[in-house]
């Protein structure tokens, strides 16, 4: 993946960098991201709406990893960000992002959030529901302040890793459906209004998608249905946004296009719907998460205990899991691994490698093709940039790990690793009066 290599000493190398001192120097577990990738992956994507000539915003999904740090990063890339909650925007504001090229998403987004959104007039905001309309009307009038939205909409298109279906109406708790009529009523009740200026519509149809033609199904619905507006109603929605899902390769099972494959597809797919129905082509956006910052992030563990179950399996447990990794335990996740520390030496045995956390289930690595390993060895798994530290939990009071970024043969912590008194911090304790701590 990326600017991986492997350095005269038989170590695993990110971005010039040799791991195995990194995690001498930042502990273990250890997130560790190639931003180099990152950078590469974002601009793919631009240069591809670029070549094509289409107006575009590439946001980044921070779900995937949120941080100020990657912000910072997003931004000097010129992406646009997705966030989802207020605990999101506010690392946004707090990084400096642009807030025209903010988004928010949501399907339940308290007046808190939506207040915030106002104050720090960001770009525009996901309108996933009618309660959502009402709040938003009321916020803006109140305010007597614009705000740019986008209706979400469900096109009846579930796409899965390696297919997809396409039914009437999708059992989806975001966004307003697009074949019951929920979708015209939402446009009926926004698109007139003073203060909500309503721009376009919005659809993400899954994740870990490896088919084009989910996407393509499903531009050209929402495109149809912007077109049927316009005639109907004489307005023009100007902007389509597609979401993310770009499927991206965790083992060698996985075989996903380059990203940009499916944007082109995507594009010419709007481009052709529009000549068809006489729309002027509108602008694109997507919304990658995992296809920006998923296999920049690699994260490294140290190798300790083992057990065998005799004629079954080998256990090697590490000091992290499902407390940072959680995907494998939640969704059967699989990974890829080497031991960082001799990555030359031949994969000649299998592991099934194991969290620390009192859980059956937390197993990172079903079956682990490795060397002979040994306590003390760093273990590199990699592709888990994406939904890894961000759905980090404290089970077990288990600290989340730091994380650094490499580039160009430099590391930098970009966040640090939990301490416990981190763990304890917003603790008041319960005993009598005069000996609380
Ligand atoms: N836009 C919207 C509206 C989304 O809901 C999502 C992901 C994305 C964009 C980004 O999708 P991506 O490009 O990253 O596939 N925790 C799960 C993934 C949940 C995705 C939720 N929405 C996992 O670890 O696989």
């Amino acid at each position: 993946y990326g600017t991986q290599s492997i350095n005269e000493l038989g170590h695993l190398t990110i971005g010039g960098v040799d791991t195995v001192d990194l995690a001498a120097q930042y502990g273990t577990p250890l997130f560790v991201y190639d931003i180099a990738l990152f950078r590469e992956r974002a601009q793919a994507f631009q240069k591809t709406f670029e070549n094509e000539q289409v107006g575009y915003q590439v946001a980044y999904a921070s779900k995937a990893f949120s941080g100020i740090a990657i912000y910072q990063v997003a931004s000097q890339e010129g992406l646009s960000l997705d966030v989802v909650s207020g605990g999101e925007l506010f690392t946004a504001i707090q990084s400096g992002f642009p807030r025209a090229k903010i988004h928010f998403h949501g399907n339940n987004k308290s007046q808190e959030e939506i207040d915030m959104a106002f104050d720090e007039q960001i770009g525009c905001i996901v309108v996933d529901n009618f309660y959502e309309i009402e709040l938003l009307k009321k916020t803006a009038e109140q305010r007597k302040q614009k705000m740019n939205i986008l209706l979400r909409v469900t096109p009846g298109i579930e796409a899965h890793t390696h297919d997809y279906i396409t039914t009437g109406q999708e059992d989806s708790k975001f966004g307003f459906d697009l074949g019951n009529g929920q979708a015209d009523a939402a446009f009926k009740e926004t698109f007139e209004h003073g203060y909500l200026n309503l721009i376009g519509l919005h659809c993400h149809i899954g994740s870990q998608i490896f088919d084009t033609a989910a996407f393509q199904m499903a531009s050209e619905k929402l495109l149809l249905k912007m077109a049927a507006w316009r005639n109907d109603f004489a307005y023009t929605c100007t902007v389509l946004n597609l979401g993310g899902g770009f499927g991206i390769r965790y083992t060698e099972e996985d075989v996903p296009l380059e990203p940009a494959v499916y944007v082109q597809d995507m594009i010419r797919t709007v481009k052709a719907a529009s000549s068809q129905v006489q729309f002027p082509v509108p602008e694109i956006w997507i919304e990658p998460g995992r296809s920006l910052i998923g296999d920049a992030g690699t994260t490294l563990y140290t190798i300790g205990s083992m057990k065998e179950v005799p004629g079954t399996r080998r256990y090697a447990a590490v000091d992290g899991g499902m407390s940072d990794n959680i995907r494998p335990a939640l969704y059967g996740a699989k990974y890829s691994s080497l031991i960082a520390n001799r990555a030359e030496e031949q994969a000649s045995e299998l592991y099934t490698i194991a969290g620390k956390c009192c859980e059956s289930g937390d197993k990172l690595i079903e079956e682990a093709q490795l060397p002979e390993v040994r306590a003390g060895d760093i273990l590199a798994v990699f592709c888990t940039g994406a939904y890894g530290y961000s759905m980090a939990s404290n089970y077990n009071r288990i600290t989340r790990p730091a994380v650094v970024f490499v580039e160009s043969g430099q590391h930098q912590l970009v966040i640090r690793r939990e301490s416990f008194e981190d763990l304890v911090k917003n603790e008041i304790g319960y005993l009598q009066e005069g000996t609380r701590r």
